[in-house]
């Protein structure tokens, strides 16, 4: 038997001496048992190599290459060829029984050219590290059932198309950040790590041309291919050596597979310097063009070296500056305080996973910039969109305040901020709890549209990332009580802080108020006292351009003293609200609150006499509905 997968190819026998000394009938005779045991021996590795044969002459003016070049170029070859197998097989690691026949047959496409280059020993590959790959993901269904449909989608969206240019680094861009968090923890094999499993994935079954097509091979893997041409010489070489052999014509035959072979020659030479070329800047592997690494001094050319005037906002953990990026844009820029190297790595990580979040009611992230800087300190940076409108707050308390919102910007913004906090939590797996929602987070884009900002953040205070299991981040007056208190933190903590702004959105007031005794007073106890009396739209901020219906109004009231409720399990998800805030279902009934825990002794008596009904009277008139049974309904309406 003729184990060795070099007969693989009929015309690359490795000893032409002995075919030369044959004669013509066994010649013929050898030839067709070589062409037999060629199809039982394929049937070993699975792994189609020969379509790295369609590599031909693209770059004809390659320089030689070091050994760590030709071991990476080797290793893409590899991936592309494992991607035209999860096409075809969908599997993404050959089996383990088949990893030294799936190097013979690897190396002997690669050497196909009389190069004698080793992979597995000059790049210290064991054999059975071609079937070994990440996390024991070795199928399509362990890779979908890891990485959910939502990160998929958007991985299709940023590949399914000609990888070209800009699509090119796009694609690169999503395939390096999003997946990445789904496929944390340690590959098995270096050849066929977890970094490499989106990119085999998205060449094979996102992008409509698949692996072998040009661009993709080129955007994906690094390889140029010049398909087509080579193909035709190989038909006309098989042409030439049958019609050699079938004319019993020994000379001629051996004439065409010294043709052959000089031509695959030429083409294998250049089609392993080809491969080595793209590699003369590993760095530019994954080219991370929508997150950008600014340097300090872009930054501070950019902010007029931090100037006091370019300040915009002034939070806890540091100062926004506005700021003008050397091709015009502008953005703002986040400086966070008393940072130190030590927090740098998770930093970066935490960035690069808020960098693929995106929809159009959050802030999107546009890079970063990490540097020593001796006098100031180490520096931790962050650069977002620039918003035009400012803040909420602005619009509420600040600068702004003096052009009142009317009614119908004011629900755009309340349903803008429930989408982008919606998406926060539900759509991103895992699912970001923002901590800090409050009117100054909630910014306004151009349409004055509402942008959620600083998610993903809340762990870069300046007490760095080490506190946070134990801190409570979050701002007074907005923080969930059972998160302030006990530190529990879950979405519906993000859902009272919500209620808060709606709140104050609502009332033009602030979440902290303080009455004639500058006692203080939240906002929360403030609007449900109104609403016991039956008063709720005197909650609304009076003097209103172009007020809503009462019925609205009342709504929306409505909602947000639902969402602040103190009690976590009363509060809906933001996705139950946010239905609740575009369709006209019924309220749920609201329980009763308990008096603030700093209510007077004349409170706790006056409370003591009215209460035990439990109900709000409402001035239009809803009906009262079981939280439970409503949220129930809600939830079926969307099938979930
Ligand atoms: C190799 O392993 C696969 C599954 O891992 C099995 O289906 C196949 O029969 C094995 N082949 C040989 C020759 O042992
Ligand atoms: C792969 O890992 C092995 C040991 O785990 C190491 O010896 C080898 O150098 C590594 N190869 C590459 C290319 O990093
Ligand atoms: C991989 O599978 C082996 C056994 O099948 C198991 O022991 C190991 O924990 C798994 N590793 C991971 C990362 O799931
Ligand atoms: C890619 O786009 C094509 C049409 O352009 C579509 O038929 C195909 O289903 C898409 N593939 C994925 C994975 O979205």
């Amino acid at each position: 038997m003729y184990k060795n997968p070099i007969w693989h190819h009929p015309s690359l026998p490795e000893n032409p001496q002995e075919t030369m000394a044959l004669k013509p009938i066994f010649s013929i005779i050898f030839f067709l048992v070589i062409s037999i045991c060629c199809i039982s021996v394929s049937a070993e590795c699975p792994l189609n190599f020969k379509i790295l044969s369609n590599f031909s002459e693209t770059i004809s003016t390659a320089k030689t290459r070091n050994i760590s070049e030709q071991c990476q170029a080797a290793r893409q070859g590899l991936h592309l060829v494992l991607s035209e197998y999860l096409l075809t097989d969908s599997r993404f690691l050959p089996p383990t029984n088949s990893s030294s026949d799936c190097w013979e047959a690897f190396e002997t496409q690669i050497n196909a050219s009389g190069s004698s280059f080793d992979i597995r020993s000059s790049c210290g590959y064991d054999t059975l590290s071609i079937s070994e790959g990440c996390l024991n993901i070795t199928t399509r269904k362990e890779f979908e059932e890891r990485v959910p449909l939502g990160s998929r989608q958007s991985m299709a969206s940023a590949c399914n198309q000609t990888l070209t240019g800009s699509a090119c680094t796009e694609c690169s861009a999503t395939l390096s950040t999003s997946p990445t968090i789904y496929l944390k923890g340690n590959s098995t094999s270096n050849l066929t790590d977890c970094t490499s499993y989106p990119i085999i994935y998205a060449a094979a079954l996102l992008n409509k041309f698949g692996p072998t097509d040009e661009n993709t091979a080129e955007c994906l893997f690094f390889i140029a291919l010049g398909l087509n041409q080579d193909k035709k010489n190989l038909a006309w070489v098989y042409g030439t050596v049958a019609a050699g052999v079938l004319l019993g014509a020994m000379v001629s035959g051996l004439l065409g597979f010294f043709y052959w072979k000089r031509r695959r020659a030429i083409k294998k030479r250049a089609l392993v310097e080809d491969i080595r070329i793209h590699f003369a800047e590993p760095s530019s592997m994954h080219p991370n063009s929508t997150l950008v690494r600014f340097s300090i001094e872009d930054i501070k050319v950019a902010t007029k070296n931090f100037h006091r005037d370019n300040i915009i906002g002034v939070g806890g953990f540091g100062n926004v500056y506005k700021g003008v990026l050397s091709d015009g844009s502008v953005v703002a820029v986040k400086r966070f305080k008393n940072c130190s190297p030590a927090g740098d790595a998770s930093f970066v990580h935490e960035v690069q996973v808020i960098s693929s979040i995106r929809h159009r009611n959050l802030v999107a992230l546009k890079g970063f910039c990490m540097a020593p800087v001796s006098i100031e300190g180490h520096q931790r940076i962050i650069v977002c969109e620039y918003m035009p409108n400012g803040s909420l707050h602005d619009h509420l308390f600040g600068r702004w305040s003096h052009n009142r919102l009317d009614w119908g910007a004011r629900c755009k913004i309340a349903v803008g901020m429930a989408r982008g906090l919606a998406y926060l939590h539900r759509d991103v797996q895992p699912a970001i709890i923002h901590r800090d929602i409050k009117a100054s987070n909630i910014l306004l884009d151009e349409n004055f549209d509402a942008r959620v900002a600083d998610f993903g953040l809340a762990k870069f205070t300046p007490e760095g990332v080490t506190h946070v299991s134990t801190r409570v981040a979050g701002t007074h007056g907005y923080v969930a009580p059972e998160y302030a208190l006990y530190g529990q933190l879950t979405e519906k903590s993000d859902v009272y802080s919500f209620g808060v702004v709606l709140l104050e959105l609502l009332s033009g007031r602030k979440a902290l108020l303080s009455n004639a005794q500058s006692q203080s007073l939240h906002i929360t106890d403030w609007a449900w006292s109104l609403v016991r009396k039956g008063s709720s739209l005197e909650v609304i901020e009076q003097d209103m351009e172009d007020p809503g219906t009462p019925e609205a109004m009342e709504r929306y009231v409505m909602i947000a003293l639902l969402c602040a409720h103190p009690q976590l399990h009363c509060r809906p998800t933001i996705d139950q609200a946010l239905k609740i805030m575009e369709s006209d279902l019924p309220l749920p009934h609201i329980p009763d609150r308990p008096l603030p825990l700093i209510a007077d002794l004349e409170d706790i008596e006056r409370s003591a006499s009215t209460s035990g009904s439990g109900q709000y009277s409402s001035a239009s008139g809803y009906q009262s509905y079981s939280t439970e049974k409503s949220f129930n309904a809600l939830d079926s309406q969307n099938g979930r």
